[in-house]
């Protein structure tokens, strides 16, 4: 049915929506209604992150990931875990042995293995692609500086997709970043990639996470790093799409945003309403992408946003919290965008 975002991108591409643990916890969840109309896929925002599903060396908590489950299983979607490997949100144990100094080699290996092989064997057939590692190549395409890159070595990429084939030889393994469209960090993740590659180790998709804003990144260079990425013979995909309106605090530094009242309201400058030249600008923008996503649907498998509607946006409380952003493809009255309507024409 073209009311809907599933219906209307319906065998282009998966369109998937980041849940948010306070969406999985509720019961009678309107936003969870409202998420199965229009998404035909899923990725857990933080519940399946380590710092959360293993807080502690023998805990693990799985209880909103086992129900990010089963509410996929319900509405039969795709649904992708995020994220095995990362530099943040890991818990402090992950890097401390039993007297609090920094965890040797080949225990840390252990644990990767542990953490890897738990969640991906507990979710077997049911999660069809992981995001095994993400963000490990800085903005100037080297290797960034993690706990596990120090203390393993630049393999801790490769043991990682590694140890999550063997748990699970049919799922899908990504690669996830952001900023994925820098010239010289596409060199980077092309040239791990093509590592990995001639070491016989096989990923499946590069998922390039999207976090964009009116003007940056151009359509131009998302084009090129979507060609680019496809030509390594991998799956493309967008994976935490969001189109900030608020400017990012960067532009402005030297202002104190703590002390300077001023400086805080502009950057949150419309907390009562977007008004409708911003708006236009956000259609114009979402609509751009979206031409651009169905240009290469070939190369591109799934299109996913971060979060079911705005006022759940992750974008609100960063890089500052307590702001108004209208970053997604529902808005703050439930309604979604006009992207829709210009998808179906
Ligand atoms: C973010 C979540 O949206 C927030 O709720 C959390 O506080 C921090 O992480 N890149 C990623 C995502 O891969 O996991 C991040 O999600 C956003 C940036």
């Amino acid at each position: 049915s073209l009311d809907s975002f599933k219906g209307v991108l319906n065998n282009r591409f998966y369109i998937g929506t980041a849940l948010s643990n306070e969406q999985l916890i509720r019961e009678d969840n309107k936003i969870l209604r409202e998420a199965a109309n229009q998404f035909n896929a899923i990725v857990p925002e933080n519940c399946m992150k380590s710092a959360l599903i293993h807080p502690q060396k023998e805990v693990y908590n799985f209880t909103l990931a086992d129900r990010f489950i089963e509410y996929g299983l319900q509405h039969d979607m795709w649904m992708t875990g995020h994220t095995l490997i990362w530099h943040s949100q890991t818990p402090d144990w992950f890097f401390k042995d039993s007297n609090g100094n920094e965890v040797k080699r080949d225990e840390l290996i252990h644990r990767m293995k542990d953490h890897i092989t738990t969640l991906v064997h507990r979710y077997k057939d049911f999660i069809k692609g992981w995001d095994v590692v993400n963000e490990a190549i800085e903005d100037d395409g080297s290797y960034r500086e993690t706990k596990f890159y120090k203390i393993i070595g630049p393999e801790y990429i490769n043991l990682a997709f590694k140890f999550a084939r063997e748990a699970d030889p049919k799922a899908e393994l990504y690669y996830n970043d952001y900023s994925m469209t820098l010239p010289e960090k596409r060199a980077g993740v092309i040239r791990m990639i093509r590592a990995l590659q001639r070491q016989g180790i096989r990923v499946d998709g590069i998922g390039m996470q999207g976090h964009v804003n009116l003007t940056s990144p151009s359509i131009e260079a998302f084009e090129n790093s979507i060609v680019a990425y496809a030509d390594l013979g991998v799956k493309v995909m967008i994976t935490e799409f969001d189109i900030s309106v608020l400017p990012f605090p960067n532009e402005h530094l030297g202002a104190d945003i703590n002390t300077t009242v001023s400086y805080k309201e502009q950057l949150n400058p419309y907390k009562e309403k977007l008004p409708d030249t911003i708006q236009q600008k956000f259609n114009d923008r979402c609509f751009d992408f979206f031409k651009l996503f169905l240009k290469y649907d070939k190369a591109i498998t799934r299109v996913t946003v971060w979060g079911v509607s705005d006022e759940y946006s992750w974008k609100n409380d960063w890089p500052i919290t307590g702001r108004t952003d209208y970053p997604l493809l529902i808005g703050r009255n439930h309604k979604p965008k006009e992207i829709l309507k210009q998808l179906t024409t």
